[in-house]
C-alpha cells in the first residue's frame, strides 16, 4: 500500500493529478474508483461529499466564515457550484490539485435554459410539444456550458405542476405526465448527448426529488400532502423516465412529503430511486437542504440532520456544510455504517471518471474553444427556432392574424415591446442582453424600409403611474392597428417568486382597456412565466398571443409569428384558469358524484356559485393560421386482450390556406375503476407539418400500458372493461372517439 502511494505520487509528476497516476487507466472505472478509494481518509471521502458555492449565491448564506480555497486545498470540497468561465473553474482546480490526493472538482451551474444563448423558458418550450426541438435547446446550452469549464447543470426540472401560482412553473413541462417524461428524456439527452464524458456534455441532474410541484398553496419550499396513487401516477413518472433516459445525477427537494423532507426520505431516495429503480449516479441535496431540516422541525442540529441525510441516501450536502462537519463524528460513533459514505462517495467518483477529468482536470477549460462556442452563429439560430414552436397562439377573432407587411401602419405598445431583459427571463447564468433582440427590434427589423412602426410605452410593467396612457391612446387612434405587449417582468416568476394573485401586473390591463377603446383591432403579445388571468384581455382583445419569456431571440420569433413567416403550432401544456379561485386545475381533474351537467334542477352540484368550472383555456388549446379537419377514426379492433395490442388511426387534413403544423392529441378515459380516474389522460400526440389541402394518417398503438393505473395496493394494473379513446386538437377540442374493451 505504501509503496503503491509512493509510485503515485511519482506518477502524478507526469501526470495531472495523482488519482489518475495511481490508477491504470485498463481497468473498468468501478476498479479505478475501488482502488482510489483505498488511498483515500475518511475526512478525504466526506470531502468528495462536500459541495460549496462560488461568488454568485443562489441561495441563503448561513455560513461567511468558510475558506474554500484552503478547505479545497485540504481535500475538503469535492465539487462547487456557481463557478463558470474557463479561466476561472481552471484557476479553481488547479487549487484542487494542490491537494494530497489531486481529485478534481465538479462544477456544478444552474443552466436552465440556456448559457449564453438564451432559450424560451423550460415551460415554453414544453408547448411545443417538439422533442427534437426541445432537445437541440438543451445540446447548445451543454456545447456553451461545457465550453466554460462547467460540467454538470441543475436541470432539468421535471416537477409537475399543477398550480400557476408557483413560481417555478415557468422551469418545468407543465401539468401533464406523459408529456413530462417525453420531455425529461429529451432534455437528459440534449444535455448529456447520446455517452458520458462527451467534451460538448454535460451532466443533467433530474430535480426536485420529489412532487416539489405540489406544495401546499402554490408557495414555495411549502409542505407536500400526496395521496400514494397520485404520487406515483403524476409526480414521480417524469423521474422515473429520466434514470431510464441515464441521468447522471438528481436533486432532492426543498418540500417535505406527508410529513418527510425530502433530503432525508428514505423511501423515495434509497427504496424508490436507488434501489427499485437501480440508480447508480448520485443525489445532491438542494441548497441548504439538509440543514434546513433543522427549520422544519425534523432534526434538532446539524448532527442530527448530517444523521438522517446519509442514512436516507443523500449523497452530496450542497452548501450546509453537515456532512463536513458531522459525518465523522457520526461514523466513530458508529451512527453511519462507513458502507453508507463508501457508497456516496463512489457514486460521485465514478462520476468525475466518466467525465474524463482524471486524465485531464482542464479539459473544459480552453479559453479559446470557450469564446467560439459562446458566438456561434449556429446556436442563434437555435434559439429562434425553438422560440418560434413555443409561442401559442391563444386567439384570432376574423383571421386578423397573420399581418400583411408593408400594408399597415402599426401602433407598438407597452414597456414590455421595448424590454430585453424581460425577454430572457428568470435563471439564466448570465446577465448579458447584449444578443436580446426586442420585440420593438424584431418588428422592426423584419418590416425593414416598409416600417411604418411608432412604439410608445404607455405604463411601466408595475405600478400605479397612468400619465402616459393619454400618449398611447393617440397613437393608438393613428394607427391601423395596435400591438401591445402585456405581462410580467422576469423576476415576477421563479424561485421563491409565487404569486397570490395570477392578475396582470400595475396599470396594464388600463392601458389595454383605454386602448382598446379607440377602436383600433389590437394584438395582445403576453410575456410571462406562468399562466395570468386576464379574462378583460383574452373577452375584448382581435388576437392574443402567448410568447412567455422567449429568450434572446424572442423578438425576431414574435415577428415571424405575427406576419406568417412561421405559423404558430405550440398548445397550451398547462391549463390557464379563469381565477385563482379554481386553482389547481386541470384538464384531467375527476368527475364527481354531483355533476356540473346533472339536471338543471338539480341544486347540489360541484361547481362554483361565482363562476363556471371550465378553464379560460384548457389544456393543449392552441391555434394556426390554418384549420385541420379529422375523418376517418378507425380501431384496428374493438376488443383485445391483456397482452395485445390495437391501432388507433385517424386521418388529419391541413383544411386551410396555409402550410402549418397539428398536434394530434390521443385522450383515454376509464369510465369505471376500482380508484376513480380522471376524465381524460394524455397518451399520445403526433406533431405533422401539412401542406394546405394535405392529409396524413396518424396511427397510435394502445397495450394494456396505456389502460393501466396504479391500484389501492400500488401495482400497476389494467382493469377489464370498457375504454373511451378520444382524439382531438385540444383537451377539450376533441374530434373524433372509440370504444374499446379490455377482456
Ligand atoms: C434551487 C435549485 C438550484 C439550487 C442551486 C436552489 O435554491 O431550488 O433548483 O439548483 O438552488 O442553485
Amino acid at each position: 500500500m505504501i509503496a503503491q502511494f509512493r509510485n503515485a505520487v511519482l506518477a502524478a509528476a507526469s501526470c495531472f493529478c495523482l488519482a489518475g497516476g495511481a490508477i491504470a487507466q485498463h481497468k473498468t472505472i468501478s476498479q479505478r474508483v475501488d482502488s482510489l478509494m483505498r488511498l483515500m481518509t475518511l475526512k478525504e471521502k466526506i470531502g468528495q461529499l462536500n459541495q460549496y458555492s462560488g461568488k454568485n449565491v443562489t441561495g441563503p448564506v448561513t455560513d461567511r466564515n468558510v475558506n474554500m480555497l484552503s478547505d479545497i486545498k485540504s481535500g475538503l470540497v469535492g465539487s462547487l457550484l456557481n463557478v463558470k468561465g474557463a479561466k476561472d473553474t481552471r484557476e479553481i482546480q488547479a487549487v484542487a490539485l494542490q491537494s494530497r490526493l489531486k481529485i478534481p472538482l465538479l462544477f456544478g451551474l444552474d443552466v436552465i435554459h440556456g448559457y449564453s444563448t438564451v432559450f424560451p423558458i423550460p415551460l415554453a418550450e414544453s408547448m411545443s410539444w417538439d422533442m427534437d426541438a426541445i432537445r437541440l435547446a438543451a445540446e447548445v446550452a451543454a456545447e456553451e456550458t461545457a465550453a466554460a469549464g462547467v460540467h454538470w447543470t441543475f436541470a432539468p426540472m421535471v416537477d409537475i405542476t399543477r398550480d400557476p401560482r408557483w413560481g417555478r412553473i415557468m422551469e418545468g413541462a407543465g401539468e401533464d405526465t406523459y408529456l413530462g417524461e417525453r420531455i425529461a428524456k429529451a432534455r437528459v439527452l440534449g444535455f448529456q448527448g447520446e455517452r458520458p464524458g462527451g467534451i460538448n456534455s454535460v451532466m443533467a441532474c433530474a430535480k426536485h426529488f420529489a412532487a416539489y410541484g405540489a406544495v401546499s398553496a402554490g408557495r414555495d419550499y411549502n409542505d407536500v400532502e400526496m395521496s400514494d396513487h397520485q404520487l406515483w401516477e403524476t409526480y414521480l413518472p417524469p423521474f422515473k423516465a429520466a434514470v431510464d433516459a441515464g441521468v447522471a445525477t438528481f436533486m432532492s427537494s426543498f418540500n417535505t412529503i406527508n410529513g418527510i423532507p425530502a433530503a432525508a426520505h428514505d423511501f423515495l431516495q434509497r427504496k424508490v430511486l436507488k434501489g427499485d429503480w437501480g440508480y447508480n449516479g448520485f443525489i445532491v441535496s438542494d441548497w441548504g437542504g439538509i440543514d434546513q431540516m433543522i427549520h422544519w422541525g425534523y432534526v434538532a442540529d446539524k448532527y442530527d440532520a448530517a444523521l438522517k441525510a446519509m442514512r436516507s441516501g443523500c449523497d452530496m450536502d450542497m452548501v450546509s456544510r453537515s456532512y463536513l462537519e458531522n459525518l465523522e463524528k457520526l461514523v466513530k460513533e458508529k451512527q453511519v455504517a462507513i458502507q453508507l459514505v463508501d457508497d456516496a462517495v463512489k457514486r460521485i467518483l465514478y462520476k468525475k471518471f466518466e467525465l474524463g477529468l482524471f486524465e485531464d482536470p482542464y479539459r473544459f477549460c480552453n479559453v479559446e474553444r470557450e469564446e467560439k462556442a459562446m458566438s456561434n452563429p449556429r446556436h442563434t439560430a437555435a434559439a429562434l427556432h425553438v422560440a418560434e414552436r413555443s409561442i401559442v397562439l391563444l386567439k384570432n377573432e376574423k383571421q386578423l392574424l397573420p399581418l400583411q407587411k408593408g400594408r399597415q401602419k402599426i401602433a407598438l405598445i407597452g414597456a414590455l415591446a421595448n424590454a430585453k431583459r424581460d425577454l430572457q427571463g428568470n435563471w439564466i447564468p448570465n446577465n448579458d442582453t447584449s444578443k436580446v433582440v426586442s420585440i420593438y427590434e424584431g418588428l422592426g427589423k423584419y418590416l425593414g424600409r416598409d416600417a411604418n412602426l411608432v412604439y410608445v410605452k404607455g405604463v411601466d410593467v408595475k405600478g400605479a403611474d397612468t400619465s402616459g396612457i393619454g400618449e398611447a391612446v393617440a397613437v393608438a387612434a393613428a394607427s391601423d392597428v395596435v400591438v401591445m405587449a402585456i405581462g410580467e417582468t422576469w423576476d415576477m416568476s421563479g424561485e421563491s417568486k409565487s404569486r397570490a394573485e395570477l392578475s396582470v401586473p400595475g396599470q396594464q390591463e388600463e392601458l389595454f382597456r383605454r386602448v382598446y377603446a379607440t377602436g383600433k383591432p389590437v394584438i395582445v403579445i403576453m410575456l410571462a412565466g406562468r399562466p395570468l388571468v386576464f379574462n378583460e384581455i383574452a373577452d375584448k382583445a382581435h388576437a392574443i398571443v402567448y410568447a412567455w419569456w422567449p429568450g434572446n431571440e424572442g423578438g425576431n420569433a414574435i415577428a415571424n409569428v405575427l406576419f406568417g413567416k412561421y405559423n404558430p403550432s405550440a398548445k397550451l401544456t398547462v391549463t390557464f384558469p379563469r381565477s385563482v379561485g379554481q386553482v389547481p386545475l386541470t384538464y384531467n381533474g375527476y368527475k364527481t358524484g354531483h355533476p356540473l351537467s346533472s339536471s338543471p334542477n338539480m341544486l347540489y352540484k360541484s361547481g362554483y356559485i361565482d363562476m363556471a368550472n371550465t378553464p379560460r383555456y384548457a389544456f393543449g388549446h392552441g391555434l394556426s393560421y390554418t384549420s385541420f379537419a379529422y375523418s376517418e377514426l378507425q380501431l384496428s379492433k374493438v376488443s383485445m386482450q391483456q397482452r395485445d395490442s390495437v391501432i388507433l388511426s385517424v386521418v388529419v387534413t391541413n383544411s386551410g390556406r396555409y402550410t402549418g403544423e397539428e398536434i394530434v392529441q390521443l385522450y383515454i378515459s376509464d369510465p369505471v375503476a376500482s380508484i376513480v380516474q380522471p376524465m381524460k389522460k394524455l397518451k399520445g400526440f403526433r406533431k405533422l407539418l401539412l401542406k394546405p389541402g394535405e392529409s396524413a394518417t396518424v396511427s397510435f398503438s394502445i397495450s394494456a400500458h396505456e389502460l393501466s393505473f396504479y391500484d389501492k395496493d400500488l401495482r400497476w394494473i389494467a382493469e377489464p372493461g370498457r375504454f373511451k379513446l378520444m382524439v382531438g386538437s385540444a383537451s377539450d377540442d376533441i374530434r373524433a372517439q372509440a370504444d374499446l374493451t379490455l377482456l
